[in-house]
């Protein structure tokens, strides 16, 4: 079943709004825009947080306070709100970024970002999130934090990560703001 979107409205609003934007399009780098986003993902983390499974102080406090019920709601509101599409800010690592993203690197067994967060970044809905037009210094610390494995696991994506250099994760980074 689907979230209510009306209810998700009110707690995006009221909650939400200040770090992710309103309509989920975040300002600062640090805070993952929201809009467009697969709604099985968000409540999916929603629930990793509030466990503990996903560990982040800020999103421990915000995910605590909501019920399964909220959280299906509110995640229901942000994947139906139109993403902004960003640029890359810096040109210079776009190539080696949508290399990396496109064909993977055989040598260091980095495999295509492409395969399963899709050639135009918007992910698949059941179980990869969408990518394009993140900051990019969002998606290089959730690179680092699947790396290291404290923070964020991820069997799948810390396999991925501990392939990469930090020039490979920024480069990436880079690219997928620009999706
Ligand atoms: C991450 C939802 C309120 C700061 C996230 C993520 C979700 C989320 C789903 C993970 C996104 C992803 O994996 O792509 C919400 C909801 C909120 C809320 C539904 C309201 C009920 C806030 C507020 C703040 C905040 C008020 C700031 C005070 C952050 C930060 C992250 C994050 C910094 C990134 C955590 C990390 O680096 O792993 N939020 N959020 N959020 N949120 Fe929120
Ligand atoms: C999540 C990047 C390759 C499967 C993520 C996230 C990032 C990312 C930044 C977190 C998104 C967010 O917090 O909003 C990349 C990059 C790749 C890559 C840069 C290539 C170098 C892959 C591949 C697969 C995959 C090949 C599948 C085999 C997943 C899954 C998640 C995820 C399942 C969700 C993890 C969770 O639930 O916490 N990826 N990815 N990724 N990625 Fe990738």
């Amino acid at each position: 079943t689907r979230g209510d979107v009306a209810k998700g409205k009110v707690i995006a609003e009221q909650v939400c709004a200040a770090c992710h934007g309103a309509d989920g399009n975040s300002v600062a780098s640090a805070n993952p825009s929201l809009a467009g986003q697969h709604a099985k993902y968000l409540e999916s983390q929603l629930k990793a947080f509030k466990s503990g499974e996903r560990k982040n102080p800020i999103m421990l406090g915000m995910a605590a306070s909501l019920s399964d019920a909220d959280m299906k709601n509110v995640a229901e509101y942000f994947s139906e709100q139109k993403l902004k599409a960003r640029q890359a800010n810096d040109k210079a690592l776009l190539p080696a970024g949508q290399k990396l993203y496109k064909a993977g690197n055989p040598v260091t067994r980095v495999p295509a970002c492409m395969a399963c967060h899709g050639a135009a970044g918007k992910g698949f809905p059941a179980q990869y999130p969408a990518l394009g037009s993140q900051h990019a210094a969002y998606i290089v610390k959730q690179l680092n934090d699947f790396k290291a494995g404290t923070d964020r696991k991820n069997s799948i994506m810390a396999d991925v990560a501990m392939r990469m250099s930090d020039a490979d994760m920024k480069a990436v980074a880079e690219y997928i703001s620009g999706l």
